[in-house]
């Protein structure tokens, strides 16, 4: 076997552009379980933005925000809303990173730069993939701070409960029609990573929308992207519907792993999180599909998580609605037993929920 030329440990963290870093920061502190670690702004010498970095065990975000009128940051926000920038991934050398990745076609976000302060150093590098969307290398190894040079620790002084979030599963890309190979074969001739799954129309249309999809992995399956691309359908896709409010190309839900979805999913809902519902004929005959589970479909159904299975095992999973006022971006709560795939037994169900919100919003 060809040895991978893009080795990568995992992700290093998500950064949201964002109007408000601040109160997006406090969001996902109080909903989501997260604790605030590290901060940038004007009090720590950084004078254009604010930056917040909450975590929960191996998942970081950075909320940022502009302090300026005009700049990347606020050209970003108008145009996308509050949105995904960065996927960042952790890597143990940066510098050959970037020149695999930009010899092999990847367009330069920015060229390796290494930061420094009394805790070590980092280098980081960038590369542009889909929309306005950037991959960051991370090289942290010889790095004992907080985050980054340039952040300072926050003593959290807002207690925070975490939830039992894990890690990233799996980040999803919007792209526009006939643009979905296109961006297999970026991630496949540029960073190395395998096709793992095809979903097409027959799998996933409903109806009214329907929508085509491709998993990509890297060499050790850490990091998973599948890319959707809309298909025609009587009525308007949800990945169009995406694509008009997003104004292109985006991130459109980030999966992340729990080992306990119904204590997660409890937390979350308490603290004013909203899912998608699906109706509860859903669950007339999902025991059939299924199988054996160690969970109570009771509680499953009350709290309407989605329950799927494939050769190797099963998982639950439950869809936000959108984060923000735009019908952009949403999370996925997954747990694993076993199963490495999607949840395709899902789909129909959810897409006719995902329908009836676009339905509300005049979107269909
Ligand atoms: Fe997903």
């Amino acid at each position: 076997m060809a040895t991978d030329f893009l080795p990568i440990n995992g992700t290093d963290y998500v950064e949201f552009y964002v109007g408000n870093a601040k109160q997006a920061s406090l969001y996902y502190q109080h909903c989501f379980g997260f604790e605030l670690v590290a901060y940038a702004g004007p009090e720590t010498g950084v004078r254009d933005r604010a930056s917040y970095v909450v975590q929960q065990n191996k998942i970081r975000f950075v909320l940022t925000t502009s302090l300026q009128p005009d700049s990347e940051i606020n050209n970003h926000v108008k145009k996308h809303g509050d949105g995904v920038k960065v996927l960042a991934l952790w890597v143990d050398d940066a510098k050959k990173s970037f020149h695999e990745t930009v010899s092999r076609g990847a367009e330069i976000a920015s060229e390796p730069k290494v930061l420094k302060d009394e805790h070590g150093e980092v280098v980081v590098s960038s590369i542009k993939t889909y929309g306005d969307t950037i991959h960051t290398f991370v090289e942290r190894k010889n790095y004992k701070g907080v985050f980054l040079p340039g952040f300072q620790p926050v003593k959290n002084k807002l207690k925070v409960t975490p939830i039992g979030l894990k890690y990233v599963d799996h980040c999803v890309g919007n792209v526009e029609l006939g643009q979905m190979n296109k961006w297999v074969k970026f991630y496949e001739d540029v960073m190395g990573f395998k096709l793992l799954i095809t979903f097409d129309d027959n799998d996933i249309s409903t109806e009214y929308s329907a929508l085509m999809s491709k998993v990509v992995s890297n060499g050790n399956g850490y990091i998973k992207f599948p890319i959707n691309e809309p298909a025609k359908g009587k009525k308007k896709s949800q990945i169009e519907e995406y694509l008009d409010f997003y104004h292109g190309a985006g991130v459109q839900h980030i999966a992340i792993a729990t080992d306990d979805i119904i204590h997660t999913v409890s937390e979350l809902k308490n603290r004013g999180v909203e899912f998608l519902r699906v109706p509860d004929v859903y669950y007339d005959d999902v025991q059939q599909r299924v199988g054996h589970i160690n969970e109570d479909w009771k509680e499953l159904q009350k709290l309407n998580i989605l329950i799927d299975r494939d050769e190797e095992g099963y998982l639950l999973q439950i869809f936000s609605k959108p984060v923000q006022d735009r019908p952009t971006l949403f999370f996925e709560i997954i747990e694993r037993n076993g199963a490495k795939s999607f949840g395709k037994g899902n789909f129909k169900a959810l897409f006719e929920a995902i329908e009836l919100e676009q339905e509300l919003r005049g979107n269909l």
